[in-house]
């Protein structure tokens, strides 16, 4: 098998918002591709050794002022670029044209004129206007336009707003778009994509959840030899498919180490105990930790040291476990790219940093084991889909996401075990109700809050006094915003009642309805 990297892109990122998108479109093309910070040295960007360019949109402005710039250098390698938004601005203003303020901003959807019959847009277009003029569907976000086109490009693209929506120096293959291929809804974004990547890039489509399952087995076998690895098994898609992938790559050597804080969802730690252990033959040590967690929790009621306590409490116990594996010399860890890139290090390839920010507040340096992370490369979609390939129940590789420090952050103030195993319950049902009306898949997140207060009730002739639980339901692309679900009221109506009848702890069942911001998506 050639290699996988061979044919590649490299995105220069001009902070949009779409970044991570455009990636997500060149690999879903088979294509591997990296994302750099557009001022990274220009040696990096020539040693990646790239068949071709996209430069991403940016909220900067090119007009006045120090702004970000496309580094000139890159079309002495005379490979295609594709400048997207003020990825085209930047580089028409530096190539000799002008960009203007367009006066109003522009957001939403436009028609485009397809012109000039260049080799990106050639037959692509949703739609021929009474003249003959293909028109393509595209969506728009900018506030600055090209006024002059650069010497030596012609007119590629043009709606009524902006006349120069697109342009295109066929000789030296630079092109640029003024418009969005990268979002769904520019109807031929995938098209226009696949035809710079593969057609005028030159690139082939090895990059598939096969070729990297194969790749990594071979890469993983080849750094680690015979030597024992680690794992701290979650139950989270990312460790389980590490897991997964580890255990196809080198079987027993792998051993993984599940700590059950007595936090975790309903019957989780029993359904990765039987997934992995019993049903993939993965050899996992269980640790039963609950009471360790929660006397550790006693008396704490700040989220922040609540998270702490769990964070370092998880360490302390693997760190136990680790040293009884006193074989062992790699530590696997489920980072994946976006990590990567939020660690500021995807361009320097200095950025071996153990996953801090995530889960349980990072393991220590001084463990003395090498690192191993088979998913460094992967967007989380591309992980999945690995994960179904190895055998992974779809249920649990699609799994809403779920918080490190687990229901010791959905338990508001101080945790105790009866308020867990409330909790616990109540989640259940609400989970259970989403999967079996279809809903689960459609909201990105979705959990029961237990608070601490009570609320008065009535069942039959009795009076309750019993605790209240919210539920919370988001929608959101990248959990930095999100939107509350517009869950169907007779849904909502049948999950309280539900929860009401069936625990007798809860006597009240509200829905959260904040966004965020200014909400978060969690209550702690
Ligand atoms: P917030 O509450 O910040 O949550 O809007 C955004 C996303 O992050 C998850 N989350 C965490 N994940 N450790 C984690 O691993 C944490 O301490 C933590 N806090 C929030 C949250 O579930 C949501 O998906």
């Amino acid at each position: 098998m050639s290699d996988l990297h061979d044919d590649k892109i490299l995105i220069l990122d001009y902070g949009s918002q779409y970044t991570q998108l455009i990636a997500r479109r060149v690999r879903e093309a088979g294509v591997y591709c990296e994302i750099y910070p557009w001022d990274v040295e220009f040696e990096q960007i020539r040693d990646f050794g790239a068949r071709g360019f996209i430069l991403s949109g940016g909220p900067e402005s090119t007009i006045g002022g120090e702004t970000p710039e496309v580094p000139l250098e890159l079309f002495d390698l005379e490979l295609p670029v594709l400048g997207i938004c003020y990825g085209m601005q930047a580089m028409a203003q530096q190539l000799g044209g002008r960009v203007e303020n367009a006066g109003k901003s522009e957001f939403g959807y436009a028609s485009v004129r397809a012109c000039g019959h260049t080799e990106l847009l050639r037959d692509i277009q949703d739609y021929q206007t009474d003249e003959g003029h293909g028109m393509l569907d595209v969506w728009m976000s900018h506030g600055d336009r090209v006024a002059e086109i650069p010497p030596g490009f012609k007119l590629m693209a043009s709606t009524e707003s902006a006349p120069i929506a697109g342009i295109a120096d066929e000789s030296r293959r630079i092109y640029g778009l003024q418009f969005h291929p990268e979002v769904t809804h520019t109807k031929q974004g995938v098209a226009i994509y696949r035809r710079f990547i593969h057609h005028i890039c030159g690139c082939g489509s090895e990059w598939t959840s096969a070729n990297i399952i194969e790749s990594s087995i071979a890469d993983v076998r080849a750094k680690v030899g015979t030597d024992e690895v680690i794992l701290g098994l979650s139950g989270g898609v990312d460790s389980s498919v590490v897991a997964a992938l580890l255990h196809t790559a080198i079987g027993d050597q792998l051993t993984c180490i599940f700590v059950d804080n007595g936090l975790l969802r309903y019957q989780e730690g029993d359904q990765v105990m039987s997934q992995f252990a019993d049903h993939m033959g993965v050899r996992v040590i269980r640790i039963d930790a609950e009471d360790r967690f929660l006397a550790k929790l006693e008396g704490l009621s700040d989220p922040e040291d609540k998270r702490k306590a769990i964070g370092n409490l998880f360490i302390e116990i693997f760190e136990e476990q680790a040293d009884k594996q006193n074989n062992a010399r790699w530590l696997a860890q489920g980072t994946i790219y976006p990590d990567v890139i939020e660690s500021a290090g995807a361009a320097t390839g200095k950025a071996h940093l153990i996953k801090s920010h995530h889960n349980v507040g990072g393991l220590p340096e001084d463990m003395k084991l090498e690192l191993v992370e088979p998913l460094r490369e992967l967007f989380k979609d591309e992980v999945r889909q690995i994960g179904i390939e190895l055998g992974i129940p779809r249920e649990m590789v699609y799994r809403h996401p779920f918080p490190g420090p687990g229901l010791g952050v959905r338990i508001l103030g101080e945790v105790n075990k009866a308020f867990a195993d409330t909790l616990r319950l109540a989640d259940h049902i609400f989970i259970e109700e989403l999967r079996k009306h279809d809903l689960y898949d459609q909201v990105s997140q979705a959990f029961v809050v237990f608070l601490p207060v009570k609320s008065v009730g009535v069942t039959g002739d009795g009076r309750r006094y019993n605790h209240v639980v919210s539920l919370r339901a988001v929608e959101t692309i990248d959990f930095m915003t999100a939107r509350w679900a517009d869950l169907p009221y007779d849904f909502l109506d049948h999950v309280s009642r539900r929860i009401m009848n069936e625990i007798e702890d809860i006597s009240r069942v509200v829905y959260d309805i904040s966004g965020k911001p200014p909400g978060t998506i969690e209550w702690e």
